[in-house]
């Protein structure tokens, strides 16, 4: 990235109180507020990092912004992921450089701007939404964001379990990742598209979410048991002796659950004891208490495991 501004660059500027305004910079043009104005062409020519002057003598720390503080600031047609949840999606889902990766909804484009980044122009992104002009506002996010439509990134109109057929081969994808209201609605088709030892990852805002999708994942038998997790950032404030955490976070966005894709005709060795207590604890026991012999989990497993490990030497 050139790190000298030009005409047509985004420029973050943060004023005196701390407010930032994003702007695009126009030769000859200038940015007015309350506060004063700024020329433009005292920005273009000069370093990111740059403090500029308005004709008030107010100073404004002039930086290009970066992909977190875009996508905050970004138009939206649906919920963004949050950048903390993108970065979990990146490394746990283990989007690498070239990567063929599916992605579905695709919303206001937070999510596919980080994924564009992290599979590189040798990697293929198809993502998949719905609603025709949530679709639009993710593009022009986007091309905004990157300056052009990225060669690599294809947007496909309609529900991700109809057009995943016709627009992935079957076991060509590397990763899928789902950001969608029913999931659990998608693992037939998502397992179908995907390679063998692929990776699904799956944001949910809600535990029943969760749940549903978790139990979908596990009835399928294509998959690794799914992982389920959160993530919360607290952030600290430092000044001088006061160093302790923020009186606010954002403390919740959603969860998220991911799995491996198994080879075909592959029966997981734990399979058969997960089917075991799963057909143990039907969904009553959730609710009215286990009876008194499944005293814990634990000892319900332990008893299963016994009762397996006998009938395989059997
Ligand atoms: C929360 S938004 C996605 C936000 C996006 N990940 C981002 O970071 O900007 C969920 C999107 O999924 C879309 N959607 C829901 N179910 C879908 C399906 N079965 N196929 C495709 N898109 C779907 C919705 O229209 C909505 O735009």
């Amino acid at each position: 990235m050139n790190e000298i501004f030009e005409a047509g660059d985004r420029v973050q500027l943060t004023g005196p109180k701390g407010i930032m305004n994003t702007i695009r910079l126009t030769a000859g043009t200038r940015f007015g507020s309350h506060k004063g104005e700024i020329q433009h062409d005292d920005i273009i020519g000069k370093p990111s990092g740059s403090v500029i002057e308005n004709h008030n003598g107010d100073q404004y720390l002039a930086l290009k912004p970066l992909l977190s503080d875009y996508v905050l600031s970004m138009p939206r047609g649906a919920a963004i992921v949050y950048p903390k949840d993108a970065a979990q999606i990146l490394v746990e889902g283990d989007i690498f450089p070239g990567a063929n990766v599916i992605e579905a909804g695709v919303g206001s484009g937070a999510l596919s701007s980080y994924l564009i980044r992290a599979i590189g122009e040798n990697g293929k992104l198809t993502s998949f939404e719905r609603r025709a002009e949530f679709a639009e506002i993710a593009k022009g996010n986007v091309e905004n964001f990157l300056g052009a439509k990225p060669t690599n990134w294809k947007v496909v109109i309609g529900d991700l379990q109809e057009m995943l057929p016709e627009h992935c081969e079957v076991a060509s994808a590397d990763r899928v990742v789902l950001d969608m209201l029913a999931p659990w609605e998608c693992i037939d088709a998502v397992a179908t598209a995907m390679k063998p030892g692929g990776l699904v990852i799956i944001y949910v805002a809600t535990v029943t979410q969760l749940s549903r999708t978790f139990e979908e994942i596990r009835a399928h038998g294509g998959f690794t048991a799914p992982l389920a997790w959160e993530s919360m950032v607290r952030p600290w404030h430092l000044d001088g002796l006061a160093v302790r955490p923020e009186h606010r976070m954002i403390s919740h966005t959603g969860f998220l659950l991911s799995a491996r894709r198994l080879a075909p005709d592959t029966v997981l060795p734990s399979s058969r004891l997960e089917e075991a207590i799963r057909q143990s604890t039907p969904m009553r026991t959730w609710t009215s208490g286990y009876p008194r012999q499944w005293a814990s989990d634990r000892s319900v497993r332990k008893s299963l495991e016994k009762r397996c490990a006998r009938s395989r030497t059997t």
